[in-house]
């Protein structure tokens, strides 16, 4: 039998605490009968969200495209039959074939216009290349740009361990930044050029930055300003940029405007910074995270570079085809007139104002807790919540299992399955977890009120 010791070191030492010991005990503790309220993962279906008809509907047709010549005209809207009819002629092999290894063609172009028409900026189809999801498209890039066990990306910290652990699996390094939590978590310029000068003093060589916009697990939104900055420093140090923008779409508050580094970049008239954006219907009003859909488009690359990048991709041979069917439906979705607009309209406000409502009450609820706070998120699915222990900090016992220690009692005491913050990174000496706003409202607001009775008896040491 293969033994532990006989896997790849990478594999056992990438770390990815979204799924980890925490979920492991949460799933022991359902088996033996304990209700659960999974809160450690932006998994908007699992929590009952309901899938955009349209996209359903024109799956459906493709998966049993014989359906196309019955009288279905009770039961799919119109304009999804036409849209099917259309898929189907751009690939009349259908869904079952492989398709070219970047992508169906008609999608990435479908793709180019919907970036042209967010950014009012040029797109270039060739540029961009369908995958199974945000988390393939950024593994992809770190495969192809880490060269040796000196090169390493700047991560955020706290960050999404995907790209931690994708990292390590590719042999590079983290070379972590910290986000300013009392500035909204946003990005600042001295503590990217420290924690970029300690990596050069420490003989490493920095070839990207990660960007995380929405934030994972922050819920901020960066600034127009904030990403001209990184953009600039990027430049200033030859570093590519990998922005993952996979919530663009989830954006509650007026106060706060989704800016593409796309866009940002060309505004800045720059051209010789490559830029890797990532794009997914995981998340969104859709949250068709089992799909696996998602996009890559680069900019600011010569073509025998880009090429390689193709070849990645066709080593897989392609991304799965209904996965890239679905990101053409994320692109284009119904416009005024079709058939199923008023419906895709209706069902769409209804998920966003869900999550804006469900960000505040959130935010709200575990900042009037003594000895918690939190930003309140502006977008994405998450708060990172900030927690202190009195008797923690007084016997200066510190350690970073505390928080792993806090959550697993919770989950225990209450249910409550969140992430600690230890798995996302935090500032030393400080204790976080975070949570999505994910579960109805009713059960945010009883998840509040468990919060706050046990973040009480926590203290006090009262079971
Ligand atoms: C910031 C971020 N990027 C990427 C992903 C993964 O996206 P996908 O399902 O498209 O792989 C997630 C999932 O939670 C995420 O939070």
């Amino acid at each position: 039998m293969l033994k532990y010791n006989n896997l790849s070191q990478r594999l056992l030492d990438a770390d990815y605490a979204v799924r980890g010991r925490i979920v492991t005990r949460a799933q022991e503790l359902e088996k033996e009968g304990k209700k659960i309220t999974y809160c450690n993962i932006g998994n908007p279906h699992a929590f009952k969200q309901k899938p955009m008809t349209y996209v359903r509907e024109v799956l459906s047709l493709l998966e049993y495209p014989q359906l196309l010549d019955k009288n279905i005209s009770s039961l799919f809207h119109d304009d999804s039959i036409k849209r099917a009819r259309y898929i189907l002629e751009q690939i009349p092999e259908g869904i079952g074939a492989y398709s070219a290894s970047a992508g169906v063609s008609f999608v990435r172009k479908a793709v180019a216009e919907f970036i042209t028409k967010r950014d009012n900026i040029v797109a270039n189809p060739d540029k961009i290349i369908l995958t199974d999801g945000a988390s393939k498209a950024a593994q992809t890039v770190i495969h192809a740009i880490i060269k040796n066990s000196n090169d390493g990306i700047m991560l955020p910290i706290p960050q999404y361990p995907m790209y931690s652990a994708s990292l390590t699996m590719a042999g590079g390094l983290s070379i972590g930044y910290y986000l300013d939590e009392e500035n909204n978590w946003q990005l600042n310029e001295d503590i990217l050029t420290a924690s970029y000068n300690t990596a050069k003093l420490n003989k490493l060589n920095p070839v990207a930055i990660t960007v995380i916009n929405p934030g994972n697990p922050t819920g901020a939104v960066l600034s127009y300003e904030n990403i001209q900055m990184i953009i600039s420093f990027a430049r200033k140090h030859g570093m590519a940029i990998l922005a993952d923008e996979v919530y663009q779409e989830n954006i509650y508050t007026d106060n706060a405007k989704f800016y593409s580094f796309a866009k940002v970049m060309d505004d800045m008239q720059i051209s010789d910074v490559t830029l890797f954006s990532f794009h997914s219907m995981s998340k969104g009003y859709f949250g068709e995270c089992g799909h696996r859909s998602g996009y890559l488009e680069i900019r600011n690359m010569t073509d025998d570079v880009f090429a390689q990048f193709v070849k990645f991709q066709s080593i897989n041979l392609c991304a799965n085809v209904v996965g890239q069917i679905a990101t053409y439906l994320m692109v284009s979705p119904p416009q005024i007139g079709d058939d199923s607009y008023e419906l895709y309209l209706k069902e769409r406000n209804i998920i966003i104002n869900d999550l804006r409502e469900k960000s505040v009450i959130i935010g709200n609820e575990l900042n009037n807790i003594e000895g918690i706070s939190v930003n309140i998120p502006e977008g994405a699915m998450y708060a990172f919540v900030k927690f202190e222990l009195p008797n923690v900090a007084k016997d200066n016992s510190f350690n970073p299992k505390t928080d792993e220690k806090y959550c697993i009692k919770l989950l225990e005491e209450t249910g409550i399955c969140v992430v600690p913050g230890s798995g996302f990174g935090q500032m030393p000496n400080t204790l976080h977890f975070r949570t999505t706003f994910l579960p109805p409202r009713e059960q945010i607001i009883e998840l509040v009120a468990k919060l706050k009775d046990f973040h009480h008896k926590y203290i006090c040491q009262d079971f």
